[in-house]
């Protein structure tokens, strides 16, 4: 049998085929149909093929528990016989993954996608891993290696989009992400990766109009890609002050998908904490996030994750978070791990920097967070993610009153953010305490620009 992009596959079973065949779409696209391949695979036990890609699926839980969920799925896959070659490197990437051996994944990643640059799941999950490592470059080489060959499938050319992105390449990505829509406007990757062009290039009105038109192609996507789109229309919520628009958003798309989830759990942690520095009283929302996040336990699967679950318990003043903290403090001894350094040199931390903003020792904030900053990438994250760290750092010096150093960074800001109501609002201020009362007029009057709108 044929895939649905025409790789040969391993299969005698039509319900096994369309399994896979949803796991592959599935996984691209951002639909819920991914998980159909668990049911495909515990019935067709011998199929290595669908079975590597249930135990793959597993571990995009981004849990603890998710190597014991793969397992029994790996396990199958392993003892599959008459595999073609292409087949057998998606079973040793359910290995690898399971295993923790995220260098060596990422090597077969892109050394499969040059051997069969149609093969989707390899592409994205090669992007996947070099996006949580911080490499970038490496997430826009594996996805040129799939063309010309998959010049025909939107996906690619989302990934492309956002590789290129993510590589500080606006104009490239813009391309790619135009040329995904043209082959498939409903095409959530591309939108995502024009949502990132708009907000780093400071086109707030106009990346406000354009996601606004596609957001209807949202609602019947995995909690993760309806959740983090809407979060990026939040981010443009917020810089115009559109702040009963902004709320709505955070109660119908951002929190309550899936609670449970890593990604939605973050996703609300991030736009709460950003809400509450651009002044916004968010209730008690903070209670139900933490409330999820502390049955997570000590969970540092991923750095950049674990420190939003600390910002959350931190801010909640639950127990769990010095319990987070040990665990963290562990781990950055651990060297036994790959990702060993991004937790010694930039995880640590950081997370004595959320600690003690938590705790309101604004010097101790400062002082960490600003040797966490330089490397945060490395952690995992988009930078446009990884901005709640800054923002972080930002509140304590606001709060402790450093209104020059303020300026500096809220100035900096502003290249992306021209006329955000917050970020002028707390530029007026930093002037006003810095003696310049013309500049902070200046600025007010900008704060106000979108508000009279
Ligand atoms: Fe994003």
């Amino acid at each position: 049998m044929h895939d649905l992009y025409g790789l040969p596959i391993t299969c005698e079973i039509d319900a096994t085929r369309q399994g896979i065949d949803d796991f592959v779409h599935g996984f691209i696209s951002f639909q819920p149909k991914a998980a159909n391949v668990i049911d495909v695979a515990r019935a067709d036990a011998d199929n290595g093929l669908a079975n590597a890609y249930a135990a793959i699926l597993y571990m995009l839980l981004e849990a603890p528990i998710a190597p014991k969920l793969a397992a029994p799925f790996l396990a199958n896959a392993r003892k599959a016989t008459g595999l073609t070659a292409r087949e057998q490197a998606a079973v040793e990437a359910a290995r690898l993954f399971v295993a923790g051996k995220i260098p060596k994944l990422i090597e077969l990643c892109e050394a499969t996608v040059s051997a069969y640059p149609r093969d989707m799941v390899m592409l994205k999950l090669g992007q996947y891993h070099t996006f949580n490592i911080g490499d970038f470059p490496a997430m826009l080489r594996i996805a040129h290696k799939a063309q010309p060959e998959a010049a025909d499938i939107a996906y690619a050319h989302g990934m492309l989009a956002f590789g290129f992105e993510e590589c500080h390449l606006l104009d490239e990505a813009e391309a790619a992400a135009r040329h995904a829509l043209t082959i498939d406007p409903s095409e959530p990757w591309a939108h995502h990766a024009l949502a990132h062009i708009y907000l780093t290039r400071g086109q707030v009105a106009e990346g406000t109009a354009f996601l606004e038109s596609v957001a209807h192609h949202w609602s019947e996507l995995n909690s993760f890609m309806h959740s983090h789109n809407w979060w990026h229309l939040a981010l443009f919520y917020i810089s115009t002050g559109r702040t009963d628009d902004l709320l709505k958003t955070y109660d119908t798309h951002v929190w309550g998908l899936a609670k449970d989830y890593s990604q939605d759990q973050v996703g609300a942690v991030s736009l709460l904490a950003r809400m509450e520095f651009a002044g916004i009283n968010v209730g008690d929302r903070w209670n139900d996030v933490a409330d999820h996040i502390a049955k997570r336990g000590a969970d540092t699967v991923s750095p950049f994750l674990t420190l939003q679950y600390l910002y959350a318990l931190g801010r909640t003043g639950r127990p769990e978070a010095e319990t987070l903290l040990h665990a963290i403090e562990a781990r950055a001894e651990d060297t036994t791990q790959h990702d060993h350094a991004a937790w010694r040199d930039v995880a640590l931390w950081a997370a004595h920097g959320i600690a003690a903003h938590a705790a309101g020792d604004d010097d101790d904030a400062i002082r960490f967070l600003s040797k966490a900053l330089p490397r945060l990438a490395e952690t995992g994250g988009s930078h446009a993610q990884r901005d709640l760290f800054e923002q972080i750092h930002l509140d304590a010096l606001i709060r402790s009153g450093r209104s020059s150093r303020a300026q500096q960074v809220l100035e900096m800001r502003r290249s992306y953010d021209p006329d955000g109501v917050p970020l002028n609002r707390m530029l007026a201020d930093a002037y006003d305490k810095s003696g310049l009362p013309e500049q902070a007029n200046i600025a007010r009057k900008r704060s106000r620009l979108h508000l009279a709108k």
